[in-house]
């Protein structure tokens, strides 16, 4: 199949691990996506250099120079947009969006979070699921609103908390199920099979 595939922007932080799956997935023969563009609020965040590697155009937008946020984000809608971007993945991407940049992409921005919300929204959601003490983690890809890891939820993957588990074992347990869930709900969106009824996320099949 060599149908049109949707324009991508990631935006991410840090290591850039989830950036570096859908970079793979989107190399894949068929799959409905390009990333086009890598955006980091950090000049020395890893993905940016993942990018690079791959031949994505990479461009850092750092948010000390801008007097506020909503000027942050209609700066970083514009880049995107410039770019012909459709679609917005976050992938560690430590800024909250507003509604400046939100309204650029109605329901258009996944986020992916280590945990199985809405528990454990926020930071260091692997070391609250060690400290509840619960017996299942995971991890959750959701649209993203306005708040912390609070929008639909568009698909969600668990995996088991063992014995002796550290904050570093059960991470990279959850980071392996981020990098197979992220890119399916990316194809699903890019195929138009999520459909978003309020809170809940109807999923279609894959066609055929
Ligand atoms: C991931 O665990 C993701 O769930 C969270 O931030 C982390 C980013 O990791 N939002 P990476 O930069 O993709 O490796």
């Amino acid at each position: 199949m060599t149908g049109r595939r949707t324009r991508l922007a990631v935006l991410a932080s840090g290591a850039g691990s989830n950036l570096q799956a859908l970079l793979d997935a989107c190399a894949l023969p068929g799959f409905p996506a390009q990333v086009v563009l890598v955006v980091s609020d950090v000049p020395t965040a890893r993905a940016l250099e993942r990018a690079r590697a791959a031949g994505i155009s990479a461009e850092v937008l750092e948010p000390r120079g801008f007097p506020e946020r909503a000027a942050y984000d209609a700066a970083l809608a514009a880049l995107l947009q410039v770019r012909g971007v459709e679609a917005v993945c976050l992938a560690g991407f430590m800024r909250l969006l507003g509604p400046r940049f939100l309204a650029a992409f109605p329901q258009r921005v996944l986020n992916v979070h280590p945990a199985l919300l809405p528990a454990f929204p926020g930071l260091h959601a692997a070391r609250q699921a060690l400290a509840a003490g619960v017996k299942l983690a995971g991890c959750t890809v959701h649209f993203v609103d306005e708040g912390v890891d609070t929008g639909p939820i568009a698909a969600q993957a668990a995996v088991p908390v063992l014995d002796g588990d550290d904050e570093a074992a059960l991470q990279a347990r959850i980071q392996a199920e981020e990098h197979r869930l992220y890119p399916e709900v990316v194809r699903a969106l890019c195929e138009g099979r999520l459909r978003v009824e309020g809170r809940r996320v109807a999923v279609a099949p894959p066609a055929g």
